[in-house]
């Protein structure tokens, strides 16, 4: 459960493998790093179940690592409690948006829901596109679109 000074952010993509794992663990590193010494509960997840259990994309991981960055978590599939548990939620893209928009109707619950690039001070089409099926120059345009974002979104958090 969320402590009183605590933020709750939860990140969200399709498969829980790519974007979003990408997105939780450069948020970690970056609140890691700040003096601000926020109170954040991070954590990501997807709208589909195929890949729950499974690491994140060697492609995710590899970008990752190349940048200092460690990817720890597993994937998950969203859940009713998320929309009840989390102050945020941040989509990847408008299709996953939507998706937790639906969700959230039918199970309530206080999370504001909001787009990654809405954080991202560059301006863009407002979605951090889908780079599964794609090279790995897709991974590094996904990575530089999340960490941009990932700071802005920090900078949103601590005034
Ligand atoms: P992600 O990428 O949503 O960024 O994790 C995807 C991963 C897997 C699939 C689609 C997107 N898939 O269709 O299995």
């Amino acid at each position: 459960m969320t402590t009183p000074n605590e933020v709750s952010v939860l990140f969200v993509c399709l498969g829980n493998i790519c974007r979003s794992p990408l997105a939780e663990g450069v948020f970690i590193h970056l609140l890691e790093g700040d003096g601000r010494l926020l109170d954040v509960r991070v954590d990501s997840a997807g709208t589909g179940a195929w890949h729950v259990g499974n690491a994140p994309d060697p492609r995710s991981r590899e970008v990752a690592e190349r940048n200092g960055i460690r990817l720890p978590s597993r994937a998950r599939q969203v859940r009713s409690e998320d929309f009840h548990d989390f102050d945020l939620i941040v989509a990847m893209d408008r299709s996953n948006l939507h998706d937790l928009a639906s969700l959230q109707r039918k199970h309530g619950g206080k999370a504001r829901l909001a787009l990654m690039r809405d954080f991202d001070p560059e301006p863009g089409d407002g979605e951090v596109p889908d780079p599964y099926y794609g090279g790995p120059s897709g991974f590094d345009r996904v990575f530089e679109m999340v960490l941009r974002s990932a700071r802005g979104l920090l900078d949103e958090l601590g005034g």
